[in-house]
């Protein structure tokens, strides 16, 4: 458990307004919700890695017809969503479970600053679980946190390693991450590569497949 989880946990009903505090210091997640609407208004949407909730929470709230399923790795994942339950639900389970467990496919497929958790070697293996959890037409947002010699990078660095305590926090470069998508995804092509304010740092490449 790192500084940030155990020093939250102590917040109380503070701990919302400063988990989001935390976070609009690196990506503006409204920015990025609408980044999202643009480039369609999905019915089922999956996030892998959905954390706590902030994106779920957006996205549950702007698409009334929506349902979500958010999965993480972490105990308790949505812990901190407000929104619609009925329309989310959130389940402590890995990519690969959810893939084997059948043929439910989602529209919107989204993978949001998870990849520089994730050891390098199993990348690809989830970026695969991703795309077969697709339905046809549907998109995959892979967005990340582009390294750069800069001092937000530093701070995103110090942030992720000290502060939430992931010691393998490793993160790519846009030319590494679009290696990382291209050999695990050849079918999938980038339709749409954006930055996300308030910082470029911010990277988001939304993908489909190439239609025959
Ligand atoms: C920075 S948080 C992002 C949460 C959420 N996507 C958001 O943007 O608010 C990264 C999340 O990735 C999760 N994670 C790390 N490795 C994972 C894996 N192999 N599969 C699913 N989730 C993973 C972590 O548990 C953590 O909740």
């Amino acid at each position: 458990m790192g500084i940030t989880t155990t020093v939250r946990r102590r917040l109380g009903k503070y701990e919302i307004p400063a988990a989001e505090l935390y976070r609009s210091v690196f990506i503006d997640l409204d920015s990025l919700t609408t980044t999202l609407l643009s480039l369609g208004r999905p019915g089922r949407i999956l996030e892998i890695g959905c954390g706590d909730g902030a994106v779920a929470e957006r996205l549950v709230g702007a698409l009334p017809d929506a349902e979500y399923v958010g999965i993480d790795v972490m105990a308790a994942p949505g812990r901190l969503f407000r929104g619609d339950r009925a329309r989310a639900e959130f389940r402590s389970v890995y990519s690969h479970d959810l893939r084997a467990e059948g043929p439910a496919l989602f529209d919107l497929v989204l993978v949001v600053d998870v990849l520089h958790h994730v050891p390098p070697a199993q990348r690809e293996a989830l970026l695969r679980d991703a795309e077969a959890l697709l339905a046809p037409g549907g998109t995959l947002i892979v967005k990340e946190w582009e390294r750069r010699s800069d001092l937000a990078h530093l701070m995103a660095y110090t942030a992720d390693r000290y502060l939430s305590g992931d010691r393998n926090v490793d993160f790519g470069d846009r030319a590494e991450l679009l290696t990382t998508i291209s050999c695990a995804l050849p079918e999938l092509s980038v339709v749409c590569e954006a930055r996300v304010p308030p910082n470029r740092s911010n990277i988001l490449f939304a993908l489909r497949r190439a239609r025959t």
